[in-house]
């Protein structure tokens, strides 16, 4: 369903490319602190992902890696450079479900917004919630799931926006290895299926590999690209094989991290304990 790409820049006026993809030129973005003083959050990035891309995005805490999601689906503007996208659904890094609503018409909220009638909505989103491990907490409410529950609801109701780009913020980090592992799974699937162009911001290098089709490493604040990392890897790929071990090197050295350093600055990096059994990175 091919939808016009909506250019946006503070200044300068665009052209559209015709496609659903996104693409960042020289994009910057800055904050004012409490004190007045600039927090430079990204600096000059340039990133491009075409239509039915996963590109994902690594880069140490604060780096700029919510800011970039946030221009992409339009909640902030850059300061300076352009930024270019189709309509682009955003999971926030914490979830934000609506404590009054059940789990299933959380997932549903944004079918509900689109104008499609409440039962359709729920049916809709219901279809999805076997699918996830949800199943029987269709009428619970937020305080009454689990962490990991709470952020697949998220998820689901991301991906039943419709929209042709998705901004996934740390989808999986709450989640435990083996659920996380069923997960990267099942977006790979989902996304066979029904192709979107995803930006995925992840603490965890392998996950980057195992999904995406390019990786996108930033430098510490203020957020450069350091490295593009191509993944041209059949699908689905298995974090054990040797080509993703190779790879999620070279991201790490990108990151200028050894394993050991990326685990003490909080990276996952796919060495940690547990993974042997090809469950995915410890939480
Ligand atoms: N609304 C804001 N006002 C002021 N500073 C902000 C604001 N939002 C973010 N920042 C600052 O911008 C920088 C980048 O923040 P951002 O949330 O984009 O980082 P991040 O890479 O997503 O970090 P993390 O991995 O911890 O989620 C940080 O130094 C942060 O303190
Ligand atoms: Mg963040």
């Amino acid at each position: 369903m091919p939808t016009e790409l909506q250019p946006r820049a503070p200044s300068t006026p665009q052209i559209a490319r015709a496609n659903d993809g996104i693409s960042l030129s020289d994009v910057s973005r800055a904050y004012r602190d409490q004190r007045g003083a600039s927090v430079q959050a990204l600096a000059s990035v340039s990133l491009h992902a075409d239509h039915g891309e996963l590109l994902a995005v690594v880069g140490p805490s604060g780096c700029g890696k919510t800011t970039l999601l946030e221009l992409i689906c339009g909640l902030q503007s850059p300061d300076r450079g352009v930024l270019q996208c189709s309509p682009a659904a955003l999971m926030p890094q914490r979830d934000l479900l609506l404590p009054w609503l059940s789990a299933l018409d959380n997932a549903a909220l944004a079918l509900r917004i689109a104008g499609l009638p409440r039962a359709e909505a729920r049916a809709r989103a219901a279809e999805l919630f076997a699918e996830l491990g949800l199943e029987g907490f269709e009428a619970a409410h937020p305080h009454e799931l689990s962490g990991g529950m709470r952020q697949r609801v998220a998820f689901l109701r991301t991906l039943l926006s419709g929209k042709p780009v998705l901004c996934l913020d740390e989808p999986f980090g709450a989640l435990d290895a083996i659920t996380r592992a069923e997960m990267q799974a099942w977006l790979g699937r989902a996304l066979e299926r029904e192709p979107r162009t995803v930006v995925l911001v992840t603490h965890d290098v392998e996950e980057a590999i195992v999904l995406a089709d390019r990786v996108a490493v930033l430098s510490p604040r203020p957020g450069r690209l350091r490295a593009e990392i191509e993944v041209d890897l059949p699908r689905p790929r298995s974090r054990t094989d040797a080509a993703v071990i190779a790879l999620r090197e070279r991201a790490l050295s990108a990151l200028g991290l050894g394993a050991a350093a990326g685990q003490e600055m909080g990276m996952r990096t796919g060495m940690d304990s547990g993974t042997a059994a090809g469950m995915g990175s410890a939480p």
